[in-house]
């Protein structure tokens, strides 16, 4: 209990202020991001799906990404999917009765291999339309694979995933210049909200005792595609991705497939922005991500996606065009690490 209280009014008023004190006290504690454990094979390992910026009733190559991702996913036998946002286009849903959530999700995603569990985050297009309709339960009731939310944690066993809302970090969203409107009900103090998020995201890093260290957001930290890095993410994301090990970093918004890696502290960025539209044709200089201290290992401007393999020692990850073909796949070792 709370002996300090003053209480010089009457006994109703001392037992009001020790509840209040009380329910503060869950707030502050409550602030954790919420926790979903999802259950690895019998063996320990997992395997997944990454897609990202897809929602267009089909179009640009959407199904036929779909098709290759059933087809891959029933082969790596995959335990879920992860969404890196702009799930719906152009501007997200309307409303949670949008019909385009059913005509660019459950009427696409439709092999067996891919009716696993989704775990999606909101883009910056998501955010032009309605953003709490895609965070709603009852699209959970149309199709029972969808779980969208703005940051989150998937407990798998072996691998924590934390699921990051990169778009309110991006000053662009917020000047007057900007030509699209956002909805930013859930976010009254951005300010607050991004303190609060970080302070999530190290907390749950730290406390972390997975073998894989996972981050997804929407924006990229390092890119070379047509938006390049989020200078807000390299300045207030990435020294706590540093500072704790993580592993990857997966990220969508290029509509492109590419790795990258952090030299220094072995984080691999790797993008599956390519869901639906693609080829944008546009590439930055390669070369002045040399300097900072990254490598571009791949980087390819068409439609596809990405599997990731995870065992406790050893991670395999690929990405795949239009046709299923593997165009680049890459392995590490976590006993390597530890001889290195
Ligand atoms: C669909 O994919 C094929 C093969 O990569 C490509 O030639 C075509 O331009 C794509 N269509 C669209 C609309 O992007």
């Amino acid at each position: 209990m709370a002996p300090n209280i003053p209480c010089k009014k009457s006994r109703t008023s001392c037992v009001f202020l020790v509840l209040l004190s009380s329910v503060l006290c869950i707030v502050t504690t409550s602030a954790e991001l919420q926790r979903f454990e999802h259950p690895t094979k019998e063996d320990g390992s997992l395997s997944f799906l990454v897609l990202g910026d897809w929602g267009r009733r089909g179009e640009f190559n959407q199904s036929e990404v779909a098709f290759q991702m059933g087809r891959v996913g029933e082969k790596l036998d995959i335990d879920l999917v992860v969404s890196t946002g702009d799930n719906f286009y152009d501007n997200g849903l309307s409303s949670e009765h949008d019909t385009a959530f059913e005509e660019s999700f459950t009427k696409i995603y439709t092999q067996k291999s891919l009716l696993k569990q989704w775990y999606s985050i909101l883009g910056n297009h998501d955010y032009r339309g309605d953003a709490e309709a895609q965070l709603s339960p009852l699209l959970r009731k149309i199709d029972s694979r969808w779980l969208c939310l703005r940051s989150f944690i998937v407990d798998a066993e072996l691998a924590d995933i934390l699921f990051v809302d990169t778009t309110p970090f991006v000053n662009m969203y917020f000047t007057s210049t900007e030509d699209h409107t956002y909805d930013w009900r859930g976010i009254p103090s951005r300010k607050a909200y991004i303190q609060t998020l970080l302070k999530d995201v190290e907390l749950a890093l730290k406390m972390s005792s997975a073998k894989w260290k996972i981050v997804v957001g929407h924006h990229a930290i390092r890119s070379i595609g047509h938006h390049g890095d989020t200078q807000e993410l390299i300045k207030h994301l990435l020294p706590i991705l540093q500072a704790n090990d993580v592993d990857f970093y997966m990220n969508g918004h290029d509509h492109c497939l590419e790795h990258i890696s952090d030299i220094k502290s072995g984080i691999q960025f790797l993008t599956s922005g390519a869901g639906s539209k693609a080829w944008r044709g546009d590439m930055k200089n390669e070369e002045g991500l040399n300097k900072q201290g990254q490598r571009v290992n791949f980087f390819y401007d068409g439609q596809g996606f990405m599997s990731v393999q995870l065992n406790p020692t050893r991670a395999e990850i690929a990405f795949y065009d239009v046709f299923g073909n593997v165009i680049h796949s890459w392995t590490t070792s976590k006993l390597l690490h530890l001889i290195m």
